[in-house]
């Protein structure tokens, strides 16, 4: 039988390239899409592309009977990168990451479970980096990757029973676009700095800008992440985590986690420049 997969935010970066990789290994790729243009895309690519939203219920109803009844593979990767100094972020803007991010994230689950759970088939989540170590200035998009780590720590064992496997891909900076897509968003919601810190404020934002340019030209190819998830749907045993980062970047990111927190904090505020 053909090993359906369905990728949700199929429409650009990782999930694009995910798309076209599992398009090319022989399965039936259905990719989730919120624009025509997109969905014309995948088209080339052989991939039948579902509208869907994962923040409406009903575009979940809809996706769910359109896809085969024995799903092989959900990879769960729709996401927003919702950044700035938490001070200046308004509550509206955290709120829609978690909504994305996080209850889009187990809404497309629960949407899916009848169909993987028919063909013991696997969730794969798109955690990140940012799931392990929280930076400051990403404070949103941290604490969404770290909920979506608890709920892939909490969804592996309850899904156990089912066959069900649950893994977690956790990349680096990848070169997609959602560096350009965060700095545009933050120009729309970030607040003005109180009197005072502008200074402070100022500086920050200008590491914020140079990062995310930075990542946007140096990421990794989001094929490497696209590889990672195949091999996530594909390995007899899966792990439950893979890191995709350039080998420096996955280094830093174990040794901040165990670093004493001092010494964290001093080498991030230096990095801030503060
Ligand atoms: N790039 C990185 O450095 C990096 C690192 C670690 C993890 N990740 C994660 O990888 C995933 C993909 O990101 P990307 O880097 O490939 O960025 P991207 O190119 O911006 O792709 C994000 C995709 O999610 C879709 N999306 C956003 N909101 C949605 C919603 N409410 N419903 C359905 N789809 C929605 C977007 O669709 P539209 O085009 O219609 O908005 C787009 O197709 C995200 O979960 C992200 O957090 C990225």
């Amino acid at each position: 039988m053909e090993r359906a997969v369905l990728i949700t935010g199929a429409g650009s970066g990782i999930g694009l390239a995910t798309a076209r990789l599992l398009a090319e290994r022989g399965y039936r790729v259905l990719g989730g899409v919120r624009k025509a243009e997109d969905a014309e895309a995948l088209k080339g690519l052989g991939v039948e592309p579902l509208f869907l939203d994962v923040t409406r219920e009903e575009d979940l109803r809809r996706a769910a009977e359109a896809v085969p009844a024995g799903l092989f593979g959900l990879v769960v990767n729709a996401g927003i990168a919702v950044a700035g100094p938490l001070e200046l972020v308004p509550l509206s803007a955290f709120r829609e990451a978690l909504e994305v991010n996080v209850l889009g994230a187990l809404a497309t689950v629960q949407a899916f479970l009848p169909h993987l759970r028919a063909a013991k088939g696997r969730v794969v989540l798109m955690g990140s980096v940012s799931g392990l170590v929280a930076l400051p200035l990403m404070g949103p998009y941290a604490a969404s990757k770290f909920a979506l780590e608890a709920l892939a720590d909490a969804l592996r064992v309850e899904l156990r029973p089912f066959g069900v496997r649950v893994v977690l891909v956790e990349p680096g900076s990848v070169a997609t676009p959602i560096w350009e897509r965060s700095l545009r968003r933050a120009e729309g919601y970030l607040k003005p700095p109180p009197p005072g810190t502008e200074g402070v404020y100022g500086r920050y934002l200008e590491v914020a800008r140079k990062v995310a340019e930075r990542s946007a030209k140096r990421g990794l190819p989001p094929e490497r992440v696209a590889e990672a998830v195949l091999k996530a749907l594909e390995s007899p045993s899966p792990k439950a985590r893979y890191l995709v980062a350039h080998p420096g970047r996955a280094r830093e990111t174990l040794l901040l986690r165990l670093l004493p927190t001092s010494l964290r904090d001093r080498l991030m505020a230096r990095f801030l420049g503060v």
